[in-house]
């Protein structure tokens, strides 16, 4: 049937010529998600960074709601964490030791007593947003080396417990009780995924960051255009809009920081601990499409505020593929059967939650599946 090929391949031109961009932003962003070191929040050398007031003045709407996320609170300096303004002494007693994390004026410090000695640091940086259920993780020097701490706040029981990773087993002594020594290389990932303009060129630059997922954080340095904006110089925006990545690549563009499957092969991670890398789950599902938008991280998810929670608001998601047959299907779509047993709430039945141990939080696994009783976390 050779006309049907010529016209297949004539729709897939066109669909891809679609996908070219005019400034070549996509096709940047494009080349590096293959790289698993890569972040969007890395600056480029030379990058020219406005900071969020700036794009309020244009963009109000987005900014209101970006700026009370939790991924806009990923990282912040120890006076603006909000944990630590809403809980400005915290303990916690673990066998012989004590720890306490506590305001003193403008300074937060992080100390670990055995009874006899004591070591007290002052906090660099609190990573994670931890009003939520899940929790906020303390960094500090310490011996001329970047440290984690050893107990955490969750957000699930208010208060402090053993960090995720580090052993629950009584240290063998106070220094190894403080919590754990960062190698640079990964405490820049940390950094890279929590923050904006903190890595350039490879190497890591605190005193440059931002805080937080900002907005050039996801759409790259702003400066040239709120330059060409202000010129109005229109049609050529001259910034990234991921909304124009092809469904797969969106998903490996939020996956560059929530992780898919070439990070879960990087770091070794299997069984129930992978169900918070969502972009790793969600392609493992038979939902899955990389050419189907009604599938992609955006069609659930405005990137701008936090997560709904009801969740009859998912179920015109689901449905715009499982409506029974109702859909015409285009080209690159299957199709997709109806539920049997309920017309709504689709996401209680077919995307499970899970607790990590030793968390205070259940993840939602984005594996989308019918789950029956006795079934194993694969
Ligand atoms: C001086 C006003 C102004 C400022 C400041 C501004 N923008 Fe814009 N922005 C615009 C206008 C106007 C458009 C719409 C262009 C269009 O739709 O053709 C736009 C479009 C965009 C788009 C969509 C681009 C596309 O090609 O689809 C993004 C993303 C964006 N802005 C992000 C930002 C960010 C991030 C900041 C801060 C770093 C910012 N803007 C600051 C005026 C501004
Ligand atoms: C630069 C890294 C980075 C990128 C890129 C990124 N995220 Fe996030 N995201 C985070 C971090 C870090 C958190 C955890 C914030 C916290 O709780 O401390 C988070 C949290 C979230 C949450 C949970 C918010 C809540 O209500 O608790 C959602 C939903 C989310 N991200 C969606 C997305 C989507 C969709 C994309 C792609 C458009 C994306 N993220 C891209 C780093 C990133
Ligand atoms: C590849 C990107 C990435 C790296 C590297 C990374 N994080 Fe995160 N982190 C995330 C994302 C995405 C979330 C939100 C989803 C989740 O909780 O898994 C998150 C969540 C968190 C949270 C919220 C509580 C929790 O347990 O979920 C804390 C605290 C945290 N990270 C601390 C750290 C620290 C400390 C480091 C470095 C030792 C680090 N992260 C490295 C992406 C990253
Ligand atoms: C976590 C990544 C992320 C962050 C942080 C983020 N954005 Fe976006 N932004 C996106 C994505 C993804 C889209 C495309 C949304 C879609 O198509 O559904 C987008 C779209 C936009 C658009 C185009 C909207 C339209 O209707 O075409 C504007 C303007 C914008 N963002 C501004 C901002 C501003 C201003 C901030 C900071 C206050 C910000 N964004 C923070 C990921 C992000
Ligand atoms: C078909 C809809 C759907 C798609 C597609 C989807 N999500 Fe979700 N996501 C959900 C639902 C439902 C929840 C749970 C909401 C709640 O809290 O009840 C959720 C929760 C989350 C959370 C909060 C942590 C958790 O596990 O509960 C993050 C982060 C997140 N999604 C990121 C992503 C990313 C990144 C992508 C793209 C790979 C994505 N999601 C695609 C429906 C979706
Ligand atoms: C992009 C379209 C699309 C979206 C959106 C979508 N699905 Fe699917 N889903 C499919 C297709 C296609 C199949 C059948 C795959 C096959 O037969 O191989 C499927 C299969 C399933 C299955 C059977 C899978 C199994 O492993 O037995 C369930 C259950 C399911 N979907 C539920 C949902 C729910 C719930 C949502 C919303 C949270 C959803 N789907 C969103 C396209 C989609
Ligand atoms: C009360 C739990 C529950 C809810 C709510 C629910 N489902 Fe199901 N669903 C099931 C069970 C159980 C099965 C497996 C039935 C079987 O195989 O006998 C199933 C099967 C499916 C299948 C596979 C059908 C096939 O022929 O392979 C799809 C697709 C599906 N559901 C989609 C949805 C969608 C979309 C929604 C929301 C509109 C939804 N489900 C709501 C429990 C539920």
């Amino acid at each position: 049937m050779p006309d049907r090929l010529a016209v297949e391949i004539a729709v897939l031109y066109l669909a891809l010529g679609s996908c070219v961009s005019l400034d070549g932003a996509e096709n940047e962003v494009e080349r590096q998600l293959d790289r698993v070191e890569w972040q969007p929040t890395q600056a480029a050398p030379g990058a020219r960074y406005v900071g969020r007031e700036v794009c309020a003045q244009c963009h109000p709407r987005e900014t209101t709601a970006q700026k009370s996320t939790a991924m806009a609170h990923a990282l912040a300096r120890p006076a603006e964490s909000l944990v630590l303004q809403a809980h400005p002494r915290l303990t916690f007693s673990d066998g012989p030791y004590r720890y306490t994390i506590e305001q003193n004026g403008d300074r937060v410090s992080y100390a670990v007593t055995n009874g006899a000695d004591t070591i007290s640091v002052p906090v660099s940086w609190a990573f994670g947003y931890g009003l939520g259920e899940v929790g906020q993780t303390y960094a500090f020097s310490y011996n001329g080396s970047y440290y984690e701490g050893r107990v955490s706040f969750f957000g699930g029981n208010q208060g402090l417990d053993i960090t995720l990773g580090h052993s629950t087993t009584a240290p063998a002594s106070l220094k190894d009780a403080l919590g754990r020594a960062v190698k640079l290389e990964e405490i820049k990932a940390c950094f890279g995924c929590h923050s904006t303009g903190a890595v350039s060129g490879g190497r890591l630059q605190v005193d440059q960051l931002v805080p937080g997922i900002s907005c050039e954080g996801c759409h790259g340095p702003g400066a040239e255009h709120v330059g060409a904006m202000e010129a109005g110089k229109l049609p050529e925006t001259h910034i990234f809009n991921p909304s124009r990545l092809a469904p797969g690549d969106q998903v490996r563009f939020c996956g560059a920081c929530h992780r898919t499957r070439a990070h879960v092969e990087a770091i070794h991670v299997e069984g129930v601990p992978t169900v918070r890398f969502q972009p790793y789950r969600l392609a493992e599902s038979r939902c899955f499409n990389p050419r189907d938008r009604r599938i992609s991280c955006l069609a659930c998810h405005n990137p701008h505020q936090n997560v709904q929670h009801e969740p009859a608001d998912y179920d015109a998601k689901c449905l715009a593929c499982h409506s029974g047959g109702k859909e015409p299907l285009a080209a690159a779509q299957r199709a997709a059967p109806g539920c049997p047993v309920a017309v709504s709430r689709c996401i209680t039945c077919h995307m499970p939650r899970y607790r990590l141990a030793g968390s205070h939080f259940k993840f939602t696994d984005h594996r989308i599946r019918v789950v029956r009783l006795g079934d194993i976390f694969d």
